[in-house]
């Protein structure tokens, strides 16, 4: 038996899906069960969990700006519920998976090769690399400095020299995945869908990400326990970059482009970050790009990023 916490959100529906399609046998457990760490436990005994994956966090709607105006429910869902998550789990002896965010990294930590811009060139955050869009560099939105509390309090912790910074899992700590997700699309049109949310805005941001096709993200997490992979961090993004200029003209070539450019769609820019965050943010936005080569040193692949999005477009879907 699985078990599922953050069942009811966007991710967890995800993760839903999935399980149910393969017949896995998963039981949804509501959030507030952990309040009382007792009941946790003995719930979780009773329907036989093997494995935990947990989908619950605190995002902010209608995006992380939400989350300035909402500190309290923002740190509880998305480093103390961990946290607490990590204590039971560790004195049952339970694994598990949590679901994290590339939201705790900015910047594309330069080019690798021959100075080419080109994309998949970049070099990306590896896990090896410490948050650098965290409260402990001060320059982050209250959503991403919670999220990268959420890894600390799994466990996981700086070891080694300055200049030398890994994170290791000291001694004794509960066996877990730490899978970070990026800015999540697919071909299904939604709210949510990055690639809908493209559509929608009136003006958008130029920027360059990595970001995780939702549905090869929640099968690469699973391959993970399958696999029996080592615990610890992983970057879960399709590999290499993209920006929002290059998934604009995969969108204008689709058939949903075209259509929305019949509709008298047009796709306007923001001059630089500076006029985004003057007219249209509260809070500072993660851009940054991760390295998911870890992930594909233990087979588990994702489709390249040019790639995934284009497909995802040719096969559009409305929402159901
Ligand atoms: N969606 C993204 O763009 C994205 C990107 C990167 C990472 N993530 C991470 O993925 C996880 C799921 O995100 P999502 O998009 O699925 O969010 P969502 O649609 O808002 O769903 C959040 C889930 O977490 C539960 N929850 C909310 N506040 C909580 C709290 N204070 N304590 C415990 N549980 C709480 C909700 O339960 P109720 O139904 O009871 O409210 C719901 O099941 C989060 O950790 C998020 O940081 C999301």
């Amino acid at each position: 038996m699985i078990a599922l916490t953050g069942a009811t959100g966007f991710i967890g529906q995800a993760f839903g899906r999935f399980l149910a399609g393969r017949a896995i046998p998963f039981t949804p457990i509501p959030s507030a069960v952990f309040r009382d760490a007792g009941a946790a436990r003995r719930l979780l005994g009773e329907c036989g969990a093997r494995f935990l994956i947990n989908c619950a966090g605190y995002t902010g709607k209608p995006n992380v700006d939400a989350c300035e105006l909402h500190k309290a429910e923002c740190l509880e869902g998305n480093a103390v519920f961990p946290g607490r998550l990590a204590g039971i789990c560790g004195e049952l002896g339970l694994p598990w998976g949590h679901v994290s965010s590339g939201c705790i990294f900015t910047g594309d930590k330069g080019l690798s090769g021959h100075g080419t811009d080109a994309v998949g060139h970049r070099l990306g955050f590896t896990e090896l690399d410490p948050p650098n869009f965290s409260f402990r560099q001060n320059n982050c939105s209250f959503y991403s400095g919670t999220k990268a509390l959420g890894e600390e309090a799994l466990g996981y912790r700086e070891n080694g020299p300055v200049g030398n910074r890994q994170w290791t899992a000291p001694d004794g700590v509960p066996s877990v995945y730490i899978w970070r997700l990026r800015i999540p699309f697919s071909g299904v049109d939604s709210p949510r869908n990055y690639l809908s949310k493209l559509m929608r805005y009136e003006r958008l941001l130029n920027a360059r990400n990595s970001i995780s096709q939702l549905d090869e993200f929640v099968r690469a997490c699973w391959e993970c326990y399958e696999k029996q992979v080592p615990f610890g961090i992983y970057n879960v993004t399709n590999p290499g970059s993209i920006t929002t200029h290059e998934i604009v003209e995969i969108i204008l070539a689709s058939a949903v482009g075209r259509r929305l450019q019949a509709q008298g769609k047009t796709f306007d820019f923001f001059d630089d970050e500076h006029e985004f965050m003057e007219k249209a943010a509260i809070t500072p936005r993660s851009n940054c790009v991760l390295n998911s080569s870890k992930l594909a040193s233990f087979g588990i692949r994702l489709t390249p990023v040019r790639e995934a999005v284009t497909h995802a477009l040719e096969n559009w879907k409305s929402a159901a």
